[in-house]
């Protein structure tokens, strides 16, 4: 995508926005009693443009993401991240919905795993959409469950649920921008999540991808390296201390 083609999409993206957040203001103000009587019926009404208002503005926010993430145009702002930290912010920001559809997210990591360097709004991004895409399709009453590995270059985060998981045929074009399965475009999603993930793992100089074995769910995994000047750093304190004691 070429620089003026970019700058043309995010004005639209942008242009968009406006009059989207204000169809949102102006249901507020029929729920908030500011335009007289409302019946229960009209306000139900007003509740789904509401609602829609709500899904059009995500969905330009992750458009707008999206362009500038492909252009690398997406300003990192790199810091020590630790990715059991952001999957606890995940299950907390989530809790609601989890409950709501009896499921249990489960996490499993060494104590002793080390931070990574990377962006972490951004791999919050992708710990959502894992998360998110997992609650529609696991049955009530199963649990998500999240893992963190790590060796001394890289940190694996993995995410199983038990739905029903991936044809192998489709495997890959899942990371596509707008591929989306049969019947999920009614749901108000619009097939952008896992593109953008690829997209953020790409920046980061990792990997994402899917497994899935008949009747075993999904499986979504991706790795990152971890932070090689960190380590050099713990290491070199952790001999200064040593040298110290001696
Ligand atoms: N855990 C899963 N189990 C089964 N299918 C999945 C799972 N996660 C993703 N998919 C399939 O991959 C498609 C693409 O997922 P993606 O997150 O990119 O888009 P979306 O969830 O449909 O929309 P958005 O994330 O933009 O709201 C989904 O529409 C669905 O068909
Ligand atoms: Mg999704």
């Amino acid at each position: 995508m070429t620089r003026p083609r970019l700058d043309v999409l995010s004005m639209l993206a942008h242009d968009l926005k406006a009059p989207v957040v204000s169809i949102r203001q102006a249901c507020a103000m029929f729920d908030d009693g500011l335009l007289g009587e409302v019946s229960g019926e009209q306000l139900e009404v007003v509740g789904m443009i509401t609602a829609n208002a709500a899904t059009l503005e995500r969905m330009v926010g992750d458009f707008l993401d999206i362009v500038r993430c492909v252009e690398g145009a997406t300003q990192l702002h790199m810091e020590q991240v630790h990715l059991p930290a952001i999957v606890h912010a995940v299950a907390r920001q989530l809790a609601p919905t989890l409950e709501a559809a009896h499921l249990t997210l489960t996490l499993t990591a060494a104590a002793d795993l080390p931070p990574v360097w990377a962006d972490g709004a951004q791999f919050q991004r992708v710990v959502t959409n894992l998360v998110a895409n997992a609650v529609r399709y696991a049955p009530p009453a199963s649990a998500i469950e999240v893992a963190v590995v790590g060796d001394a270059t890289n940190q694996r985060l993995t995410l199983q649920d038990h739905g029903p998981g991936i044809p192998a045929a489709d495997l890959d074009s899942i990371f596509s921008r707008f591929w989306q399965g049969e019947g999920v475009s009614t749901s108000g999603n619009c097939g952008l999540g896992l593109f953008l993930c690829r997209a953020i793992l790409d920046q980061h100089g990792g990997r994402i991808w899917a497994e899935s074995e008949a009747g075993q769910g999904a499986r979504f995994s991706f790795e990152i390296p971890v932070d090689r000047r960190a380590t050099a750093r713990a290491l070199a304190t952790a001999t200064a201390t040593a040298t110290a004691e001696a």
